[in-house]
């Protein structure tokens, strides 16, 4: 490419200005006019979709609980949000994973900051700054490594952080009909915080009980007297707490009707306790026949 001092770099600059004037059209009207149009019609296939979702939706179920079936662009609601459920975890858009995965990177109050304020700002002022910072002319891709790298990195980085955002979120399921099920995801709240597939939740301030497979006796431990950000449950009562330890241990790390590696540790306490402790904690069986009433529909449902 030839190189131009500044002076000519003007003088072409004018010429080209001075062409276009002469022969261009104006912004206003014609940009305008067919910005208009493009706005219309956009406009326009918005509105008719929304036409014709209104007469494709179909009936609306009376029954609040009933399962939304829609047309071709969905349905008129969702089912109805049911705020007794314990275990929801909110998740945000996919694109927006990688934000998310910085708050859990920086999760404790003190350095939220970084993940939600800091590290997004930074990076947004490094955007800005970059046609300041990177004036050369270079455009040859071998000559300019740390662009590259940095073009490189980013991409990899955000990719990295969206896809890390999706694993641990997971999507809350149903709770098994084991014993000790509904009470790790719904009356003691366990799953707000832990992630455990069999109990169907899916929080992620503590450990995810899959991986870290606790045995009986460690289970036992951290519930009664709670650990780090974990609250002590001592006071639901011992065979409340041997049973759900039972119920991490055995069915932590487990899949389908095979318990995880740890269920020996409380084969012969485990389902004594829970049956002993009665209502939620019984099981399916138990707990309909101590007449328990639904809590969050779903998860009693469920099997
Ligand atoms: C407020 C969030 C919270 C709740 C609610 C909670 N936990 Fe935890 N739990 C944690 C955290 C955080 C840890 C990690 C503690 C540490 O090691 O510092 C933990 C650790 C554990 C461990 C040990 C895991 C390991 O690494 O071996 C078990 C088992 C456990 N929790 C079971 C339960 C059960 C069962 C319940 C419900 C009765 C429950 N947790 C409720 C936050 C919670």
């Amino acid at each position: 490419m030839p190189r131009y001092t500044a002076r000519e770099r003007r003088e072409r600059y004018l010429r080209e200005y001075d062409f276009q004037k002469r022969t261009g059209k104006q912004f206003f009207p014609y940009a305008i006019y067919h910005d208009a149009i493009m706005s219309v019609i956009v406009v326009g296939v918005i509105i008719a979709m929304a036409v014709f979702w209104r007469m494709d939706f179909g009936a609306v179920p009376t029954d609040a609980s009933a399962a939304r079936e829609g047309g071709l662009l969905g349905p008129a609601y969702e089912s109805r949000a049911d705020p007794a459920i314990e275990g929801y975890d909110p998740k945000p858009e996919w694109y927006f994973f990688f934000l998310f995965e910085l708050l859990k990177i920086f999760k404790t109050p003190e350095l939220l900051i970084v993940g939600s304020v800091i590290i997004p700002t930074l990076m947004m002022m490094a955007l800005i700054a970059l046609p300041f910072i990177d004036r050369r002319p270079e455009r040859r891709v071998s000559r300019r490594p740390v662009a590259m790298a940095v073009g490189v990195a980013v991409p990899i980085v955000l990719l990295a952080l969206t896809w890390r955002g999706d694993q641990g979120a997971g999507i809350a399921g149903e709770a098994s009909n084991r014993p000790g099920a509904t009470a790790f995801a719904q009356t003691l709240g366990c799953g707000t915080c832990h992630k455990l597939a069999d109990a169907g939740t899916a929080g992620n301030v503590g450990p995810v009980l899959d991986d870290a497979l606790p045995d009986y006796a460690e289970a036992v431990q951290v519930i009664t007297n709670g650990r780090g950000a974990m609250p002590a449950f001592e006071d639901i009562g011992e065979d409340q707490i041997n049973c759900i330890a039972g119920y991490v241990a055995t069915w932590s790390g487990g899949e389908g009707e095979t318990p995880g590696p740890n269920a020996a540790s409380a084969e012969q306490a485990y389902p004594a306790a829970c049956e002993a402790a009665g209502g939620e904690y019984a099981g399916e069986a138990g707990a309909s026949a101590a007449g328990v009433p639904s809590r969050g529909g779903s998860a009693q449902a469920a099997g």
